[in-house]
């Protein structure tokens, strides 16, 4: 879904959760969910101040169904924009859901621990680092191929050409 131009988070600006709120309410409204019956809208500001949306779309094989986070990480990364400050999620009915275990995990890449959730009207938002606490993150990689490095460093002395590679010269 495009970025709304009626940005409830400029630079800077406060959150305004009532604007986050009918912006996902009105995604929710576009969901295509005609199996679980559960509308959901995601509508989260990104540092820039742009606004991003998605909505569920289901699929008749299940497991494909795509939650309205991911749409909205979609649209994030295609837009161009930088990562996300502040995230409503809510039902059709306008209450709000919690993200689910992928979710989190997919917005944690794109957010941080110190992404907002809404919690609801009247509630304190949620830190996303909360409710996935010691989240799995690119640094495990990174000391995957340091690791690996250091390997092959040490199983090639410095100077020394590889017998594959003296038969191919
Ligand atoms: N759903 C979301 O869109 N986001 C979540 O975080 C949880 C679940 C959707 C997927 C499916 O279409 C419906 O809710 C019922 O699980």
């Amino acid at each position: 879904m495009t970025p709304s131009a009626a940005s409830p988070g400029r630079v800077g600006a406060p959150i305004s959760w009532d604007a986050l709120r009918g912006a996902a309410g009105e995604a929710a409204a576009r969901a295509y969910a005609p199996y679980s019956g559960l509308q959901v809208g995601a509508a989260g500001v990104c540092e820039d101040g742009q606004v991003v949306t998605g909505c569920n779309v289901e699929n008749a094989s299940f497991g494909l169904t795509l939650c309205a986070e991911c749409g909205l990480v979609s649209a994030l990364v295609a837009g161009g924009h930088s990562h996300l400050v502040a995230l409503s999620v809510l039902a059709g009915d306008g209450r709000a859901l919690p993200p689910c275990g992928r979710c989190r995990q997919i917005l944690m890449e794109h957010a941080g621990p110190e992404l907002l959730l809404d919690a609801g009207e009247g509630r304190a938002p949620q830190r996303l680092g909360d409710l996935l606490p010691g989240a799995f993150d690119s640094s495990e990689l990174a000391k995957v191929a340091a690791r690996k490095s250091v390997a092959r460093r040490r199983a090639v002395p410095a100077g020394t050409v590889r017998s594959s590679a003296r038969g191919r010269r």
